[in-house]
């Protein structure tokens, strides 16, 4: 098969590592890929991921046989509407489906319609609506810009006027057309996490979940982030509560967006908090989490390919699940400093590629290759230092002696991933 995979960061070099490993694979092009992506594929860097005309047009004249889409901007984009109009199988959904990330208001109003358990809310176009809307939300407040904003579109004010000072910055065009509504949420307690199905368009499969970090800083502080590390299976997700999310919201997902007429192909990202009250849903993504792809093409086990196609066909119910291993996988996130506000371009790295053996991998995200052949940053997060494990502690213990070995002053990572679980299991005297 020819396979094209769309994006360059960290979840496409893991995706496009496990792709290669299938022997069904005769070419895998990575579009616009990345120095990593570069060991297992051709990478063709003269491609944006938004670029959905010249895209069709080059998954056409490679007679791809899939098209993997990784980033929701190719979503947004239509990549997957105009690989449609190809005849081309696409792993992604359409822009339309894909709004269930793109546009929270949209995503809202769905799981509103729908019954689907969520934080109650409202949506508002003027600075003095949304001020007024304060107080019928109790604080802290919960602020979320409408469109894409990279993971960074949400704060959490402590008081009012906190959230008054957001709600004019976010209407005043911080986050450009993404920031022409906002949403104000009821603010939800509990531990969160990350689950993701297969889906294509009639029955989803699911694939299991991870645990994200998305504070910039050691002891969940800092900035919010696109993710500074994670790590599967996580101890959050007990089988009672994956039991619950299947039947109420991934299973009720594919079957309302197939009665609304948006069959729903590609990967579901629900994004939970297990709340006093059961599981929520913080937000939904339509494609994989990164970094949480990274530790989850690591626990699978099976040939990943047949998937990815079943569910572009729509055909995933003749498969069985995929078996993933027993082992825990963490990924620690090494971003560029200044990271996640104005992160430092073209600091040297030294060390990403060696061998560190079969339980380590580094996935590459925000790298280049300078002509003299030097791997420079290029990018917030820049690489992906994963490891396997027999228990959470021993991953941990591997990925950061694999950390410590990569020589990049022009980096920082958090030291404390994977802390909710390892306090878990100190309390459980293990
Ligand atoms: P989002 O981009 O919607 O995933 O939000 C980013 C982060 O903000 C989430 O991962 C949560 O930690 C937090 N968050 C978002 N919505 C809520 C909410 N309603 N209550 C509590 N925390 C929230
Ligand atoms: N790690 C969070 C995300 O991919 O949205």
């Amino acid at each position: 098969m020819n396979i094209l995979l769309v994006g360059s960061g960290g979840r496409e070099h893991a995706l496009a590592w496990k792709i290669a490993q299938s022997p069904l694979v005769e070419r895998l092009v990575c579009a616009p890929g990345n120095p990593g992506m570069a060991r297992h594929a051709e990478v063709r860097p003269e491609f944006k991921a938004t670029d959905a005309e010249r895209l069709a047009a080059f998954a056409r004249e490679m007679k791809a046989d899939l098209v993997v889409v990784g980033p929701e901007t190719a979503l947004e984009a239509g990549l997957a509407d105009r690989l449609a109009a190809a005849g081309i199988p696409c792993f992604g959904p359409s822009a339309r489906a894909a709004k269930l990330e793109t546009s929270k208001a949209f995503s809202k109003a769905f799981m509103e319609r729908h019954n689907i358990p969520t934080a109650g809310f409202g949506v508002y176009e003027r600075p003095a609506d949304a001020i007024a809307a304060l107080k019928v939300f109790r604080p802290p407040y919960v602020i979320k810009a409408d469109g894409l904003a990279a993971g960074k579109g949400v704060s959490i004010c402590p008081d009012a006027r906190d959230a008054r000072a957001e709600i004019e910055r976010m209407l005043g065009g911080r986050f450009g057309e993404a920031g022409s509504r906002v949403v104000i949420e009821e603010f939800m307690d509990g531990e969160e996490g990350s689950l993701f199905a297969l889906c294509d368009g009639k029955v989803a499969m699911l694939l299991g979940g991870a645990q994200d970090h998305k504070r910039a800083f050691d002891g969940d502080l800092g900035p919010n982030t696109g993710g500074m590390g994670a790590y599967s299976p996580a101890p959050v997700f007990t089988p009672e509560l994956v039991e619950r999310v299947r039947v109420e919201v991934v299973e009720a997902v594919i079957a309302a967006m197939a009665a609304e007429n948006t069959a729903y192909r590609g990967v579901l990202y629900a994004g939970l908090m297990a709340t006093a009250d059961g599981p929520k849903v913080v937000e939904f993504n339509a494609r994989f989490g990164d970094p949480e792809c990274q530790v989850l093409m690591m626990r699978w086990a099976d040939d990943i390919v047949p998937y990815l196609l079943a569910c572009a066909r729509g055909d995933l119910g003749r498969l069985p699940a995929p078996a993933f291993s027993a082992d825990t996988v963490i990924c620690v996130v090494l971003a560029a400093k200044g990271y996640p506000d104005s992160p430092l371009e073209g600091s040297i790295i030294r060390g990403a590629d060696q061998d560190f053996g079969p339980d380590v991998q580094v996935f590459h995200a925000g790298t280049r290759r300078r002509d003299d052949g030097q791997l420079v940053a290029a990018g917030g997060r820049v690489l992906n230092v994963c490891a396997r494990g027999r228990d959470l502690a021993e991953a941990r213990d591997r990925a950061y002696a694999a950390v410590r070995a990569i020589d990049w002053p022009g980096g920082f990572h958090r030291t404390d991933i994977g802390w909710r679980a390892l306090a878990r299991d100190e309390e459980a005297g293990d």
